[in-house]
């Protein structure tokens, strides 16, 4: 697959006569992909059963005539307000039982069944109509499934498709009791009517109810994207892709992906920088018009895997966003510098968003490549530049296939939601961190998801904070001919959530267990000895594996038997890179410590520097500009990686 460039566009928002224009416009800089009406409902169907796509018709052809290849959304996010009149109770409702009604966006349900009629008779009456297409080479379902907090839905429809779901689960409420362990302040139900949703009690729910209640949501999320592609599949072979978003954990994305043949991603660097990132003060600032050095490239390798190796950016902060606390303006060159990243880590197309910026409405204060007046606005030259580059490069999309794996799991996300023990112990954000330090030490990672059976190509595999490890994982874990480093909080609950005993981690061949766990308040640290510290949480582990590092005090701090090492805390920033080095060095892998704002990832052809710092950084006989990259030719190419391999049952 070729690499390409390309930009979110509203033909809707603009006077017919300046399409030719634009499109031209866009074709003259360089892209290649145009992305167009995931939000358009309202002008396809301005009355019910009514449909008008004359405009869509003529806005593809004139897309098309000039070259672009088009990604046509289907705009399931945005029900026009006709639809709730005849769906009064079509709404999503709130934790605290409030309707989230009509008046911006993803105003929906997912389990309400009549909306989810709707939307197949729009995706059926687009596919018939754009299936066979020949500009229209991809088609986006929905837009950013779980955007403003969405997956999780506390309405009527919710609760009758959420009994169902249990009753197929369970087959009788004597067998959900004793799942769920319901004989503890007599919670036990007779039938599985008498199941409430989670919300409105007195005080904490059953965990086991809660994470069957995400497990339900997200369940519904993929029925509902399931449904779309199902009907575009028997009209189009053109690729479907849904776009995911940043730190966004709230159903399994690899559910979702098994669906879909690309993975693609939103990423807004300096709005996620803003208000996503547990990072200290100094950081934020040094970073404030950059973004951080990881988190995109974190995403970018979440998405490979979500996508089996086939990945996008679908949408890509150009200039100043509107929805952060404060929206600074990226500095000049960073607009190159994210396309660039997102390439290193394999992308097959970043899409800018958006092509000019709306004078009117919700997002007018959101930066395009134009300016609302048409004249361009920076990220315009920069993205022509990197078109050029693209030119000039290898055209094949692809990167190296990574030294090291990280296991990344949703379900452990809501596990540690639903019973976090300590306020800020949070599952993405443990994940992160492993991440942050792997690609400070200089490598190339995969991330894979918890269904994988096989870690045979990686040397390096880390498990942190997976609540239950199944059957398939665990046997993978046990056959790395490196290091395998799980903890801290791995295997800790049944797939019941529920306390195992025999206690966690309960691996076979590691002999350590977690005796009992302590949670840590900002500012409690338990020192290393040697250097670094746990924070947030720290465990207290026995047994007969050799202790590999100890705490304060000569408590165990990572014990290991054989390749299999756990990790009994959550090391601040030194005390992981203390421990990933030793565990590299022992896994028979080199690292290096790169300076703070030089990242790197290998193509198939290229070393990539990418410097997020704002001056320039000279790293052996390397230098980097500030905000720039650099490409270094690779002596041997290698063929085009994919994490398909990796990818389990
Ligand atoms: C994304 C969304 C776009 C637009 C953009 C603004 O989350 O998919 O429609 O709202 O944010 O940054």
């Amino acid at each position: 697959m070729k690499r390409g460039l390309g930009v979110c566009y509203y033909p809707e928002h603009w006077p017919e006569e300046i399409w030719a224009k634009d499109a031209a416009r866009m074709a003259d800089t360089g892209l290649t992909w145009v992305r167009i009406g995931e939000f358009a409902w309202s002008r396809l169907e301005p009355v019910p059963g009514t449909f008008d796509f004359g405009w869509l018709d003529r806005a593809i052809e004139t897309l098309g005539a000039a070259g672009l290849k088009v990604v046509l959304g289907t705009p399931t996010a945005t029900p026009p307000r006709w639809m709730a009149e005849r769906h009064p109770d079509m709404f999503a409702r709130d934790a605290e039982g409030r309707v989230r009604g009509f008046g911006s966006r993803r105003h929906y349900c997912f389990s309400h069944r009549g909306y989810r009629a709707e939307c197949a008779r729009i995706v059926t009456a687009l596919a018939e109509r754009y299936g066979g297409n020949p500009h229209v080479q991809a088609w986006q379902t929905d837009n950013e499934y779980g955007c403003h907090d969405t997956t999780v839905s506390y309405s009527e429809a919710a609760r009758h498709a959420f009994r169902e779901w249990l009753a197929q689960k369970y087959q009788s409420p004597q067998a959900l009791n004793r799942a769920w362990g319901n004989v503890f302040w007599s919670m036990e139900y007779a039938s599985f009517d008498e199941i409430d949703l989670p919300n409105l009690t007195v005080t904490e729910p059953n965990p086991s109810h809660v994470m069957d209640f995400r497990r339900f949501a997200s369940d519904e999320v993929v029925a509902f994207n399931r449904l779309q592609t199902d009907i575009l599949r028997r009209h189009t072979d053109a690729p479907l892709i849904h776009n995911y978003m940043g730190r966004e954990t709230g159903f399994d994305h690899f559910d979702v992906g098994a669906d879909l043949d690309v993975a693609s991603w939103d990423s807004y660097p300096l709005g996620f920088l803003s208000d996503r990132l547990e990072v200290g003060e100094a950081h934020r600032l040094r970073f404030v018009r950059q973004g951080d050095p990881d988190l995109q490239a974190f995403h970018h390798d979440l998405y490979r895997a979500v996508g089996r190796g086939r990945w996008w950016v679908m949408e890509q902060q150009p200039g100043p966003v509107n929805w952060a606390p404060w929206n600074p303006a990226p500095l000049p060159g960073m607009a190159r510098l994210w396309a660039w990243e997102a390439f290193a880590h394999g992308a097959e197309a970043v899409c800018y968003f958006r092509w000019r910026q709306a004078p009117f409405a919700q997002e007018q204060m959101h930066a395009g490549l134009l300016r609302p007046d048409s004249v361009a606005a920076p990220a315009l030259e920069e993205a022509a530049q990197v078109a050029r580059e693209l030119a000039e490069f290898d055209a094949e999309a692809g990167c190296r296939s990574g030294d090291v794996a990280l296991i990344f799991d949703y379900a452990s996300a809501w596990a540690w939601q639903t019973q976090p023990q300590g306020r800020d112990f949070d599952y993405f954000r443990l994940a992160f961190e492993f991440y942050r330090g792997l690609r400070r030490l200089g490598f190339n990672v995969d991330i894979v998801p918890p269904s994988t059976a096989d870690l045979s190509a990686y040397r390096l595999v880390l498990a942190p904070g997976l609540a239950t490890v199944g059957a398939p994982l665990i046997g993978a874990l046990a056959a790395v001919r490196g290091v395998a480093l799980v903890g801290p909080r791995t295997n800790a609950k049944t797939p019941a959530f529920a306390t195992p005993v025999p206690l966690p981690p309960a691996l076979p061949g590691l002999d350590c267990t977690v005796a009992r766990v302590e949670s840590l308040p900002p500012d409690c640290h338990v020192p290393l000895e040697g250097g670094g510290a746990f924070r947030h949480w720290r465990e207290f582990v026995e047994g007969g594996a050799e202790v590999r590092l100890r705490s304060a005090g000569g408590v165990p701090g990572v014990m290991a038997s054989g390749a299999l090492w756990y990790l009994a805390g959550w090391p601040d920033a030194t005390g992981l890179l203390r421990i990933l080095r030793e565990a590299a060095a022992a896994a028979g892998l080199g690292t290096e410590h790169l300076p703070e704002g030089l990242r790197r990832r290998d193509t198939r052809t290229h070393r990539i520097w990418l410097n997020y710092a704002s001056e320039p950084i000279r790293h052996g006989d390397l230098e980097v500009p500030a905000c720039g990259v650099a490409f270094e030719p690779l002596s041997a190419p290698e063929p085009v990686a994919s994490t398909e391999g990796a990818r389990g049952g």
